[in-house]
């Protein structure tokens, strides 16, 4: 009964108002590189967006998911993934520098599947802040992790194939205190084990293997004591990574961050490619996200010795002129799964 009337007053509101279509059905008929003034105009997966001066157009805003489009029997490291930097640092907040324009729900239904979040201590608690000193302060906060985790733990629940990985530039100094959020959250259900994770340039897990187990949650921290004390794996023994702001972005060049050991060395099987400026201009960062990334995923690539990343981080990750971001991961699934330009080549 109750959805008879559901469907009788969806269909009065479809014939009554015209407007009621669009709600009806939300994505319009316009391709790639069409002109278009909003996200409804375009087609699905794609966003209507501008490039600096240049008039919008409708741009990728869709991951392709490499487990889906190819498979998921090869080693965790054989895949790459889209990452936003300061994935918490949304919009909206005055005063507050933004990298960001979706929350972390839309950033992972649009195949985010890496997050660099700064954890705090703040009123007791975890929360995400873009700070200095070490220490969070009522005008550099964004939000409490507990909500991001809970968010985390649904999308996890949902997607029972997908694998997501957080990065934590870690300040808190509480006995246990992101114990305490992972556990409350529930992500503890979904927990990558740091003596499952790959040493000595050996591969990691198969991805089926770890979708099997629940491993679905890979948690790096900054904060290298905490690999002993609570169990959460010490970001620089298992990843390297290219600087990031400014340093990141100079063409041709691509050197270590200073935490992160060498880029030639092996014996860490991920690597992360950082690509975004210092100061986050959005209506700019299109040109950051399109042609300068996939040149240089190619220039890490070399100084990675000849490794393609796993990882890329960026700002404002659906702005671009065309494919941007998404592009960038198909081709680093490409090379990765089968030495090919795109993961679609991947599939026949
Ligand atoms: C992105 O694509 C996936 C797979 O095709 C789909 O399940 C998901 O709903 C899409 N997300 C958005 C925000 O369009
Ligand atoms: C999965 O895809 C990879 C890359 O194309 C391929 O090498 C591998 O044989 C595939 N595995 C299975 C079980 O289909």
């Amino acid at each position: 009964m109750a959805s008879f009337k559901f469907v009788f007053a969806v269909a009065v509101l479809v014939m009554v108002h015209p407007a009621a279509i669009s709600f009806v059905s939300s994505s319009g008929s316009l391709e790639l590189g069409d002109q278009c003034s909003s996200d409804e105009d375009c087609k699905v997966g794609l966003g209507c967006f501008k490039c600096g001066i240049d008039i919008a157009t409708c741009v990728r805003s869709n991951i392709t998911d490499p487990f889906s489009v190819v498979n998921n029997s090869m080693p965790f490291n054989k895949y790459a993934f889209l990452t936003t930097h300061n994935s918490y640092a949304i919009e909206g907040k005055p005063l507050h520098v933004a990298t960001q324009e979706d929350t972390i729900v839309q950033q992972l239904n649009s195949g985010v599947r890496a997050l660099m979040l700064d954890t705090y201590d703040y009123q007791g608690d975890v929360w995400f802040c873009h700070s200095f000193d070490e220490k969070c302060f009522e005008l550099t906060k964004f939000n409490r992790a507990i909500d991001t985790f809970k968010e985390l733990f649904a999308f996890l629940t949902a997607n029972p194939s997908e694998i997501v990985t957080l990065f934590l530039e870690d300040y808190v100094k509480s006995p246990n205190g992101l114990t305490k959020v992972f556990t409350d959250s529930g992500l503890k259900k979904f927990w990558f084990p740091v003596q499952n994770m790959a040493l000595g340039g050996r591969d990691w897990p198969l991805v089926k293997d770890m979708v099997a187990n629940n491993h679905r949650l890979i948690v790096f921290t900054s904060a290298e004591s905490k690999q002993v004390t609570e169990g959460i794996a010490y970001q620089w023994n298992y990843v390297v990574e290219n600087q990031y702001g400014d340093d990141g972005v100079k063409p041709d060049e691509c050197s270590n961050r200073g935490e992160s050991k060498l880029l030639t060395d092996k014996t860490k099987a991920l690597v992360l490619v950082n690509h975004f400026k210092t100061v986050p201009v959005k209506l700019l960062t299109c040109e950051e996200n399109s042609e300068q990334l996939l040149d240089m995923i190619k220039t890490c690539y070399v100084a990675a010795g000849n490794r393609w990343a796993n990882y890329v981080a960026v700002n404002f990750y659906k702005r671009s002129d065309g494919g941007g971001t998404f592009q960038a991961v198909d081709k680093l699934n490409g090379e990765l799964l089968c030495g090919r330009d795109d993961v679609h080549a991947c599939s026949f």
